[in-house]
């Protein structure tokens, strides 16, 4: 039996358009993702046709349950039980062994496979009545913003997508920590929600940080991802009122994300948008990439995030404005945190 949800919402007519090879764009907590049936390969090329993504970039596959997961990865290791048990469904996407059975277009030609069982009502009544794996990379034109609504999706890839199931804004607002079990140590690919303290005490054992390996083919480890069209700048508090400055005499239209308010004897009020951003991480999160869409249609000349501290709930923050900003600054990175 399928659940009605709100008018717009047809699981049965999703489930069927993917049997079909078409692709079906859904919500989860993290970000919306463009999903196709992940055992079929024709379908599975349709995504990085949409996306206009490199094929040899790997996608994740979603489960209904931790129980697929023997169907999709081979020689899976007891940590691997011990973090679906504790994560599951949730904002946690593992690396591992890809089973043979799956087909090479998913994982870019790679022999490990990226697996997550999400915590969105919707997403997981479309994989349980899908009954299979969905492959599903974050629904935007690859190096852009995710979409965190389903007005992003259409906005990101128009008529393209077949069908587009509203489950509201996302709860989390960024994408899942990605961790691998391939190696000789747990490593953490990309920051998310899911701290690293979070996992490494389920797993009793620290977690490897990598800066950079050409073998691994991981977002952390692009120069640039999840960026508006605007130029963004980061800058902290205390050098903001300069900077601002030099856009005032160059005539520059600016939007500060703020976190501290205006020092008013000194910021030049004219052409500047303020916005104030949330102070907590997690509420930051919810709301960067909603705030940075709406900030690039807005006709800036730049857009300027006053950097959150440097503490470890806002790795995950860093790690994204580092990426979209035009000149990262990388003086928070992953390693120094731990
Ligand atoms: O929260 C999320 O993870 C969202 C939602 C839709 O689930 N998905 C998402 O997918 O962010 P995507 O494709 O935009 O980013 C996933 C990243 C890819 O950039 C890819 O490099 C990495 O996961 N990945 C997937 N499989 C991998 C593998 N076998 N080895 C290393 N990295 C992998
Ligand atoms: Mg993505």
């Amino acid at each position: 039996m399928i659940e009605q949800h709100k008018p717009g919402v047809d699981i049965a007519a999703a489930v069927r358009l993917l049997r079909a090879g078409k692709t079906v764009a859904f919500p989860t907590e993290t970000v919306y993702g463009l999903g196709a049936d992940a055992a079929n390969p024709a379908a599975v090329r349709r995504i990085f046709e949409l996306k206009g993504r490199p094929a040899n970039h790997p996608l994740i596959v979603h489960l209904p349950s931790a129980e697929s997961l023997t169907a999709w990865a081979r020689d899976i290791p007891e940590q691997a039980w011990l973090l679906a048990e504790r994560f599951w469904p949730g904002p946690l996407t593992l690396i591992l062994p890809r089973h043979p059975a799956v087909p090479l277009e998913v994982t870019g030609g790679q022999e490990s496979i990226g697996l997550r069982v999400p915590d969105h009502p919707l997403a997981l009544e479309l994989l349980r009545h899908f009954d299979g794996g969905l492959a599903a990379p974050s629904a935007n034109r690859f190096g852009r913003i995710s979409p965190t609504c389903a007005a992003h999706v259409r906005d990101e890839l128009g008529e393209q997508v077949e069908m587009v199931l509203d489950g509201g804004p996302c709860r989390v607002g960024l994408e899942s920590t990605i961790v691998s079990l391939i190696g000789p140590r747990p490593c953490l690919l990309r920051p998310g929600q899911i701290s690293i303290a979070e996992i490494a005490e389920v797993l009793g054992c620290k977690l490897e940080i990598p800066q950079s390996s050409p073998t691994i083919r991981a977002p952390g480890l692009l120069a640039s991802h999840y960026a508006p069209k605007t130029p963004l700048i980061l800058r902290p508090a205390s050098a903001l009122c300069s900077w601002l400055k030099i856009m005032r005499e160059r005539g520059c239209r600016v939007a500060v994300m703020a976190l501290t308010p205006p020092q008013t004897s000194s910021e030049p009020a004219a052409r500047v948008d303020r916005i104030p951003m949330p102070l907590q991480p997690q509420e930051y999160a919810r709301e960067l990439y909603a705030s940075l869409r709406r900030l690039d249609a807005g006709g800036f000349d730049y857009i300027c995030a006053e950097k959150p501290p440097a503490t470890k709930e806002w790795l995950a923050v860093h790690d994204r404005l580092n990426r979209a900003a035009i000149t990262p600054e990388n003086s928070f990175i992953a390693g120094e945190t731990t």
